[in-house]
């Protein structure tokens, strides 16, 4: 792969990227969250990639979640994700904003009513006495919103990363594998090869 192969505009390429993926590969949208403590603890764990666009990657999650603090304390993430049958990985960093409402509520009404009710239910990594907590929880909040549509929970709801650097990495089989790291400036995209 040639530097020229790839958009100038590394989201222009994640797009194209994802839309191939999303062929060809299962569960293409499953990208690897970084995030950490203000004090420098990483934690990282699997979100799906809802949309990307100009203005960025958006997740959504639970803000009282462990994730939703540190995003709180240190509003910085890293993403990673990789396509094992396309020899692709992506990598991106940046500051991490939280959607307004109504933008998750769009996303919010495309969701089945089961993993809305779940999303209530579950106090997302809190410490639970065993299943039995969660599946009463589930019954209760079946009961609470019976007959009615389940609303957005004032505790859920989508981040927009903003890339300020983006990494391209292809394999080779000879190892010597292609990787374009983009930065972006006040005055664009800036793009340099690295090595494997
Ligand atoms: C394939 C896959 C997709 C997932 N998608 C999400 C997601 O979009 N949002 C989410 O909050 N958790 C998702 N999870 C669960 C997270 O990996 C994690 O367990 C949860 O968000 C709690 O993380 P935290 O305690 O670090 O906040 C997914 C897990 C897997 C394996």
């Amino acid at each position: 792969m040639e530097e020229h192969d790839l958009d100038p505009d590394p989201i222009v390429a994640l797009i194209a990227w994802l839309e191939e993926a999303r062929g060809s590969v299962p569960q293409a949208d499953a990208m690897a969250l970084a995030t950490a403590t203000p004090d420098g603890r990483p934690s990282v764990r699997i979100v799906l990639l809802r949309a990307v666009d100009g203005h960025g990657l958006t997740f959504f999650t639970n803000r009282e979640s462990r994730k939703g603090d540190e995003l709180r304390a240190n509003p910085r993430a890293a993403v990673c994700l990789h396509w094992w049958e396309l020899g692709r990985q992506v990598r991106a960093e940046g500051a991490v904003e939280e959607l307004i409402a109504e933008e998750s509520a769009e996303y919010w009404a495309t969701r089945p009513r089961a993993s809305r009710i779940a999303a209530w239910a579950s106090r997302q990594s809190q410490a639970l006495t065993g299943r039995e907590e969660l599946t009463d929880a589930v019954a209760r909040m079946e009961e609470r919103f019976a007959g009615q549509e389940v609303p957005l929970p004032p505790f859920w709801g989508g981040y927009r990363l903003r890339p300020e650097s983006v990494e391209l990495w292809t394999h080779h089989d000879d190892r010597l594998h292609d990787r374009v790291a983009y930065v972006r400036r006040a005055s664009g995209w800036e793009r340099v090869r690295l090595a494997p």
